[in-house]
């Protein structure tokens, strides 16, 4: 058994570049895209309107992207790790997607109308992050940071955060106020956040596969990647199906200071 063995999961330094190298196919069928109001409280906060140029930094296989890019939006993304923009290529053939970090953003200075970032600002290097975010928006434009974090007042959630080892891997405490992080940079005006309550439905292989999804569960060990699965598969056996995940949607907005 795992147990509570923690040397049997990687450093945290490294889950955030390598828990996304393996796994994209997976990520892509099993996480869920975000709900369609906080897709227009984002395009409110941030002034978006049609064909506005807008970088989804850390974009992954582009499923903010796209949905960015059907509200009318004209988007660019940036994407470190090759498996990811792979996918990102197949599902998102129409948007260009470039190899780059948040620390330093391949994009010349002042050239997007916004910047976002969904379930991926935990792993920046926050400070130099926002100094890039800040340098390649246009003049008063915004940033977006959005998370989707299943719902742990939930008990069926609580219980699978502890059998799936959730509750001792999660690189950041789920509901933090990123709005803080934004504050200290000093480059950001007054933060504005807001949350949104949605629900996806599993069925039971779906539901292994979103915990398979999750960046320290890609970085086990084969044997205790399966013996962890395993364990969540056999308490989805005693749910019912489909499975029901309630998510709460946290979102970050604010406008660059010059
Ligand atoms: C949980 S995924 C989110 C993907 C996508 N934004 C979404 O909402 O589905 C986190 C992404 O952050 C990327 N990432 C990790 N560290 C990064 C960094 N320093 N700069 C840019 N992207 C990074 C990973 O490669 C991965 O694709």
């Amino acid at each position: 058994m795992l147990g509570d063995r923690r040397s049997s999961f990687p450093d945290r330094a490294r889950l955030g570049r390598a828990g996304f190298e393996t796994g994209s196919d997976l990520y892509e069928r099993a996480r869920p895209g975000y709900p369609e109001a906080a897709i227009a409280q984002m395009a409110s906060d941030l002034g978006i309107t049609r064909d506005d140029r807008v970088l989804d930094l850390a974009a992954g296989t582009g499923k903010l992207t796209r949905q960015l890019q059907a509200g009318g939006a004209a988007c660019i993304a940036v994407e470190p790790s090759p498996s990811m923009r792979k996918m990102f290529g197949r599902t998102s053939t129409d948007i260009p997607v470039l190899g780059g970090t948040a620390e330093s953003i391949p994009i010349a200075d002042g050239t997007v109308d916004a910047v976002v970032v969904a379930q991926a600002f935990h792993w920046f290097d926050a400070p130099v992050a926002l100094v890039e975010i800040a340098r390649v928006l246009r003049r008063g434009r915004g940033l977006a940071l959005v998370w989707n974090e299943r719902d742990e007042s939930d008990p069926v959630i609580a219980e699978l955060a502890g059998i799936s080892r959730w509750d001792l891997c999660k690189p950041y405490p789920v509901g933090m106020d990123f709005g803080a992080v934004i504050d200290e940079s000093g480059l950001f005006g007054p933060v504005r956040r807001t949350k949104f309550r949605f629900t996806q439905h599993l069925d039971r292989t779906a539901f292994v596969e979103q915990v398979a999804s999750r960046s320290y569960v890609q970085l086990l060990p084969d044997q205790e990647r399966e013996r962890l699965l395993d364990e969540v598969a056999a308490y989805a056996s005693t749910l019912g199906d489909p499975i029901a995940m309630p998510y709460i949607t946290d979102l970050f907005c604010a406008r660059v200071v010059r």
